[in-house]
């Protein structure tokens, strides 16, 4: 049974020495688990804002095309490298090549940058369930209560003054209690989800992922029986198809996309390394990203039915709020208008228990997915004991966090938040790994060992997805939001007047010393080293050549494109056409560089020979400078600024188009979620039949 070799695979795919590595037990755990990290505040806070700012319903085209195109072939891609080396990301990364480790431990080090911060945001959720129990045993009003305009004011005030004691500027303050408490208590019960292992967590997910579902079912429920809801939901459904003409809805619908599937910090490797080994691979992925959706779009309908009511509630009681009023994201509607408009209906006290579970039920399973994939990182490099590991870590991660349990905490959490999950961090570290897992390793490989397992099989459009579009559309993303950020008006790191902005200054200095400290935990010699890769003969470096001659070329029109287009945006000359030119000469060479590499990865591997460095690097650099010169001409002809601007209200309520919409994602996401269910219970039937399952 045991026999030692039992881990080796057939076809040398990955080498992987099977350990008594823990799993999850059951595959529902292992799904609900990666739901429950993939669905946070961000379905909540970020999804029908970004929705509702850009063109309502016509958003879901970009969002879904992002989800199908980029999002589940990247989950199945994080899944398929976790399971295949049964190792947390570093070891991971480390496993396909000594140098790629580094790649893991940047992930896990923006991850940690995470964790400092993201159990604040349910320190105050904790606090404000508390608040709302403590009303609704008492029967008092609720501390945030007020009326009309001035009533939002109040909610504002009690929120960011009475609770936070916010300072605008960066000084923190003291330290403050009222948040600090909560704050360890999270911790607290973040620990006590993982300490006893991954086949506990997989159990506390049966309740930390369908308990939100249930309460946002109920918000949802509630909201939509509403007077006035309908008129809400016009705001959030209503589409303004113009929107998909602008470049700006594609990349904040691929921002929110990735962001919202927990990609690219590891996470997802992590939690895949725990699976058994005969596990599916592909049709979980396309569960989790489905089941993703199918949350933001009902917490959309929660919120924006119950902002309906309020406003017409409002209307009713004479000192009308409309919904454009209060309509946020982030935490000014989680913590400002939601539970505002909530104290303007019946059952305030209830419904904001219901509301507040439903966000520390949200965010709890994403926070703690990233305590597990830094500890079972630790873990796995230096084969320490799990307990004391997750204790110290723990008791770090609460230090660092009580930087934010300050004045200026919140201020400071925006800032780190913006560069760790926007395009510093997290888009750049899924290009990253796009990159390297495309074209520095035999993707086949990967591809062959989720197909032998899955319900369904990819075909070879997906090594295409993951060489190609994956990181063109993030190349994209990324150099167009460092474009602006480097041309803003404003400055980004000096303004005119050669002051320095000391939080973008803090910001980039924290994503730059990932990569650094990265490179030295990955230098540092591991408990177990990687077994090596078999030799193959590497094909000769001559005749990668002409592809790497190209690559560099469009490389050399960027940085050319880049300057012009600075230029040019500098001088308010749009169509310049050098920089078209320049750009349009990186996207050629590009396009030629990534195609004559490709081309000649193919016949490396039928010729049974690894493909030369100088093809690899070719694709790398074709595909880079081909995202940067898309993101360059992006930026030369959008002002992002410009686009944000509010929807016109919609005053007759949902249109026909609107119900389409419903219809339509009901249809797409709900359809395709029962048929992903489908196959894995099949699959799992026949399992069952041949007395496979284990
Ligand atoms: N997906 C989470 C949300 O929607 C946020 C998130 C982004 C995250 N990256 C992550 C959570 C990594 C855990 C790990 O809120």
């Amino acid at each position: 049974m045991n026999a030692p070799r039992a881990g080796f695979q057939r076809n040398g795919t990955v080498e992987i020495r099977e350990e008594q590595r823990e799993t999850w037990g059951t595959r529902a755990g292992f799904v609900l688990a990666a739901i429950g990290s993939a669905v946070g505040l961000g379905n909540l806070w970020g999804f029908p804002y970004k929705l509702y700012s850009y063109g309502g319903g016509a958003f879901l085209i970009p969002y879904l095309v992002a989800l199908i195109a980029v999002g589940v072939p990247m989950l199945i891609l994080e899944f398929t490298l976790g399971h295949s080396t049964q190792r947390a990301a570093p070891d991971a990364f480390g496993r396909l090549h000594r140098r790629f480790e580094m790649v893991g431990w940047w992930g896990i080090l923006l991850s940690f940058v995470i964790i400092t911060y993201y159990p604040v945001i349910l320190a105050y959720c904790f606090s404000y369930l508390w608040f709302s129990l403590k009303a609704l045993a008492t029967g008092a009003n609720l501390p945030w209560a007020g009326e009309g305009l001035a009533g939002v004011t109040n909610a504002g005030d009690f929120f960011y003054k009475t609770y936070l004691g916010y300072s605008e500027d960066l000084a923190l303050g003291g330290l403050r209690l009222n948040i600090a408490v909560p704050l360890a208590l999270t911790w607290l019960a973040m620990y006590l989800c993982i300490f006893r292992g991954v086949r506990f967590v997989g159990k506390i997910v049966w309740l930390t992922v369908p308990l939100p579902w249930i309460m946002l079912l109920i918000l949802a429920a509630r909201g939509l029986t509403l007077p006035g809801s309908p008129q809400g939901l016009a705001f959030y459904l209503n589409p303004d198809w113009s929107q998909l003409a602008k470049p700006s809805t594609w990349r904040f619908a691929f921002g929110q996309m990735f962001f919202s599937l927990s990609l690219a910090f590891g996470v997802m490797i992590t939690y895949a390394s725990f699976l058994h080994r005969r596990s599916d691979l592909n049709n979980n992925a396309a569960l989790v990203g489905l089941a993703d959706t199918a949350t933001s779009f009902v917490a959309g309908l929660a919120v924006f039915a119950t902002l309906g009511g309020m406003a017409f509630a409002t209307q009713q009681a004479g000192h009308p709020v409309p919904v454009q009023e209060v309509v946020k994201g982030g935490p000014g509607l989680a913590f400002v208008a939601f539970p505002y408009a909530l104290a303007q209906l019946p059952y305030p006290a209830l419904f904001s228990a219901v509301f507040f579970i439903t966000l520390v039920t949200l965010g709890i399973d994403s926070a703690f997915s990233i305590t597990e994939s830094i500890l079972a990182a630790i873990v796995d490099k230096t084969g320490w004991r799990r307990g004391p590991v997750l204790i110290v870590m723990s008791l770090v991660g609460l230090a660092f966090s009580l930087v934010y349990a300050t004045a200026g905490g919140l201020n400071w959490l925006g800032i780190v938040d913006g560069f760790v999950n926007g395009t510093w961090g997290i888009a750049f570290m899924g290009l990253l790994q796009c990159l390297v897992l495309g074209w520095l390793y035999r993707i086949d490989r990967l591809r062959r060992h989720a197909n032998e397992r899955s319900d369904w099989r990819l075909g070879a459009w997906w090594n295409g997805l993951i060489r190609f579009l994956a990181p063109v559309t993030l190349g994209t993303l990324v150099w167009w939001s460092m474009f602006d950020d480097f041309a803003s008006p404003s400055g980004f790191l000096r303004d005119a007047q050669g002051r320095w902005h000391a939080g973008n200054v803090a910001g980039l200095a924290v994503v730059t010393l990932a990569p650094l400290l990265a490179l030295a935990f990955s230098s540092l010699r591991g408990a177990r080293e990687a077994a090596p890769h078999p030799a193959r003969p590497a094909a000769p470096f001559a005749s990668g050549l002409p592809a790497l001659v190209a690559a560099v070329a469009s490389v050399a029109a960027a940085v050319c494109g880049f300057a012009a287009v600075l230029a040019a945006c500098r001088g308010g000359r749009p169509g310049d056409p050098a920089a078209l030119a320049a750009l349009a000469a990186a996207a050629l060479a590009g396009a030629v560089a990534a195609a004559a590499a490709y081309r000649h990865i193919r016949r490396a591997a039928a010729s049974g020979a690894d493909p030369a460095w100088s093809a690899r690097w070719a694709g790398i650099l074709g595909t880079v400078a081909l995202g940067a010169a898309c993101g360059f001409f992006l930026a030369l002809r959008t002002s992002v600024a410009a686009t944000a601007a509010a929807p016109s209200a919609p005053a007759e309520g949902l249109s026909a188009a609107a119900y389409g919409i419903i219809a339509a994602i009901g249809v797409l996401v709900f359809g395709g979620l029962a048929w992903s269910l489908y196959r894995a219970v099949t699959a799992g039937a026949r399992e069952d039949a041949a007395g496979e399952r284990i």
